[in-house]
């Protein structure tokens, strides 16, 4: 998978390469992570990348040109037609399923804006999507390339240790995550639920699967909503949600 990004500060981004799960992706030439500096395609004495908003108020735009001569000079680079993604939060928020559809291509190009914004006659003519990371507002664009970088990689067949890992992530079935617990049996007072000690791996499995979904029921109603529950699906639920009230009662 190659990455072009587009960024003020490649530097920050470039962290995502040094360790982790995406670090020993790009060790392992899995992924291709190249970085380019709108500042490097100026033509003034100053490499200025930004001015002030036509209309007034606030912060600076970055300048079209810069960002059009960048983003030519990594399509002259490559033959690989990677998608233009920008990152800003008036993108559409960025899902799993985006993430999934994003790793199937074979490249991509981020842009990760700074300052105020970036001139929107950019973003209409070369940018193919505009995505955004969640209802909140970072300094720039490059927390959230590397979020889609890293979130992107995990999904790369031989990236993780366990082939298995990815599909049994949080949100790959629309669900949250159960709950893990690892040695000691006991910390203190707490112990972890029997059913994990008792080597029943259909009742672990069961277990798994009725904490996922209470889960999802109890802290994201908006997910919930989307699920398509079997009758087995709807029958742990309500076992979840009556042991609970029992605990809480
Ligand atoms: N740039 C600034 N804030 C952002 C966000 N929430 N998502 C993506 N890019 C951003």
């Amino acid at each position: 998978m190659r990455f072009d990004v587009i960024t003020l500060f490649p530097e920050l981004v470039a962290a995502v390469t040094e360790s982790g799960v995406t670090g020993r992706a790009a060790e392992h030439g899995l992924l291709d992570v190249r970085y380019w500096n709108p500042r490097d395609y100026t033509t003034d004495r100053h490499r200025t990348v930004d001015d002030r908003p036509y209309g007034g108020g606030p912060g600076m735009v970055m300048k079209v040109e810069p960002l059009r001569r960048c983003l030519s000079a990594v399509r002259e680079q490559t033959d690989i037609r990677s998608k233009v993604i920008c990152l800003s939060p008036q993108g559409r928020l960025l899902t799993q399923a985006a993430v999934d559809a994003f790793s199937r291509e074979p490249g991509l190009i981020l842009i990760a804006g700074r300052y105020e914004g970036i001139d929107e006659r950019f973003i209409s003519a070369d940018v193919d999507e505009e995505w955004s990371i969640g209802d909140y507002v970072l300094s720039g664009g490059e927390l959230a390339a590397m979020v889609v970088m890293d979130a992107v990689t995990r999904l790369l067949p031989g990236a993780l240790g366990h082939s298995e890992s990815a599909t049994q992530d949080s949100f790959a079935e629309g669900l949250l995550d159960c709950p893990h617990y690892t040695r000691p049996e006991q910390v203190g007072e707490q112990a972890i639920p029997k059913v994990l000690l008792q080597g029943d791996h259909a009742a672990i499995a069961r277990w798994r699967r009725q904490q996922a979904l209470g889960r999802t029921w109890e802290r994201r109603p908006d997910l919930f909503k989307a699920l398509a529950l079997s009758d087995q699906d709807n029958a742990l639920l309500q076992n979840y949600l009556n042991e609970r009230d029992k605990t809480d009662s």
